[in-house]
């Protein structure tokens, strides 16, 4: 059985794009048009969230290593910490996926040399419990980050969710609250963010259940742990299963008629691959995300429309990356596990990171949080061995694209020539989202060109045209596949610069290069 199939059900068309399809000439035309009053939406900083699983190894010799040289006195590695930080990072999800539906969390407290080792059954590894609840939550302090935790709603009970947020938020002196003293930490953590479950659509979760009864659990969960703080934030578990006949809008229309009244975010998943190494092919992916979010969208107003106090429900897209070579489709958690996800990223998987996050973007009214899946070694831009770290290709988009966290989101017109994917509708070369600074004005121009051939030089239409200098960041490359390596992760790296535009009755040309990532900035 196919255990990850959202893998195979990615096509993709076009919906903000227009033009010819057909052959390309070697430089193209199109038409971006930026009209700073068509605002979608704010920006959320938590778009820029990532996600740390116990899985391979992301936590141990990720970013927890104790007795390392390159470590703080806390077992935290600096150099990873440092890498964290300036990719922008503003939310952290722990401790799975997976993992999260066999794990419990007072085996992670306590003298570590008293916590108890077990073997997890999520992905079949030993687990030592040296990194739980306290590790976690002063990672998070020392990062920066918002925390985000996740229940055990696989097999997991009610209570021990109830229990976790007692013992993290009780303010007054209370069993668990007193235990977390006990364990060094007086004051409350205070955390906002818990995610209802894993996944518990798909079979191969942990206590996988169908919608009718994950939703009986989610509702008494979450009226349970909104008992020990009425202000928690809580995210349902939606859809990740995309497998032919999984009825994934079935699945969220269960889970959002049941939990509208207790849910400020569903969650949604999707990884892609180049699996028929085709690099056109493979990032059409793009309208796939939008049709998942614009359905959920559709699902969310449907279940609140004519009501004036329904309680806002947003996407939180909690995991999303590119995963294919170290996934065999048909394989178990455990098979899978052998490869410790250690994904070896290329030129074309950086330019995948564009896909998603102008998605994101573009739907900014709605996706109020995204975790790229995940942060170091496990499917990460992030990659070390004991002596030190890399950064791999799909690192330096991520960073760029975080720095327009706060931003508001602009609806952009787009005419760019467009091909017919194998599966799906035609789609646009261009793909493009835009933002600008609430207070500065400053404007980004985020253009993805997926054309293997062809340069695309775009009129950009823009209410007040800059008459001066443009900001450039562009992400190219010659080889498709060039990939970093410990020592060499200097290949795929962006280059700024500043052009001088000449515009002529608000508008201005710019050509963007085939297979290509820029953003352009002015004010
Ligand atoms: O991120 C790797 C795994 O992918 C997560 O554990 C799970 O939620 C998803 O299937």
């Amino acid at each position: 059985m196919n255990r990850h199939p959202w893998l195979l059900c990615l096509t993709a068309a076009a919906v903000a794009t227009m033009g010819p399809v057909g052959a390309l000439a070697q430089t193209e035309r199109a038409r971006i048009k930026v009209d700073p009053d068509r605002v979608i939406g704010e920006v959320h900083p938590h778009v820029f969230g990532n996600f740390t699983e116990h899985l391979g190894r992301c936590i141990y010799g990720g970013i927890f290593e104790e007795g390392s040289p390159l470590a703080d006195a806390d077992g935290f590695r600096r150099d990873v910490m440092d890498a964290a930080r300036d990719m922008g990072v503003t939310l952290l999800r722990w401790p799975g996926g997976n993992f999260a539906s066999g794990y419990h969390w007072k085996d992670g407290i306590g003298p570590r040399a008293d916590r108890p080792v077990r073997r997890d059954h999520a992905w079949g590894d030993i687990e030592s419990n040296h990194f739980g609840t306290h590790e976690f939550l002063l990672y998070c302090e020392r990062l920066g980050v918002e925390p985000y935790l996740c229940i055990n709603a696989g097999l997991g009970s009610v209570d021990e969710a109830r229990q976790w947020v007692e013992y993290t938020n009780e303010a007054g002196s209370t069993y668990w609250a007193d235990q977390r003293r006990k364990n060094g930490r007086e004051e409350p953590w205070g955390v906002k963010y818990w995610g209802l479950g894993n996944e518990i659509d798909g079979p191969w979760q942990l206590g996988h259940k169908n919608a009718g009864d994950y939703a009986t659990f989610a509702l008494e969960a979450a009226k349970a742990m909104r008992r020990a703080d009425e202000s928690i934030k809580l995210i349902a578990s939606g859809s990740s299963n995309f497998a032919p006949g999984a009825d994934w809008v079935g699945w969220n229309r269960t889970v959002l008629e049941r939990l509208k009244n207790e849910i400020d975010y569903i969650s949604l998943h999707t990884y892609v691959g180049n699996r028929t190494d085709d690099f056109e092919q493979y990032l059409a992916f793009a309208q796939d995300l939008d049709d998942r979010i614009e359905v959920v969208k559709g699902q969310i107003r449907a279940v609140s429309v004519g009501n004036p106090r329904a309680r806002p429900i947003h996407i939180a897209f909690d995991e999303w990356n590119v995963w294919y070579r170290t996934l065999v489709p048909g394989s178990t958690e455990y098979e899978i596990a052998r490869t410790r996800l250690e994904e070896h990223y290329n030129y074309e998987d950086a330019l995948a990171m564009a896909v998603f996050l102008n998605a994101f973007l573009r739907h900014a009214d709605v996706v109020k949080m995204a975790n790229m899946a995940q942060l170091v070694n496990v499917i990460a831009p992030i990659f070390t061995s004991p002596e030190g770290l890399y950064l791999q290709t799909i690192y330096f988009p991520l960073a760029e694209y975080a720095k327009q966290k706060g931003n508001l989101s602009l609806d952009v017109l787009v005419e760019s020539p467009q091909y017919k994917p194998d599966r799906g509708r035609a789609l646009g070369y261009l793909d493009v989202s835009a933002t600008r600074h609430p207070a500065t004005g400053q404007t980004y121009l985020n253009v993805l060109n997926r054309s293997a051939s062809a340069d695309i030089t775009a009129r950009i239409d823009v209410e007040n045209a800059p008459s001066g200098p443009v900001g450039v960041w562009e992400l190219n490359h010659p080889d498709l596949k060039a990939t970093h390596t410990f020592g060499k992760d200097d290949v795929v790296r962006p280059k700024t610069s500043t052009t001088n535009v000449k515009t002529s009755g608000g508008s201005f040309d710019y050509t963007f290069p085939k297979h290509s990532l820029t953003i352009l900035t002015w004010k």
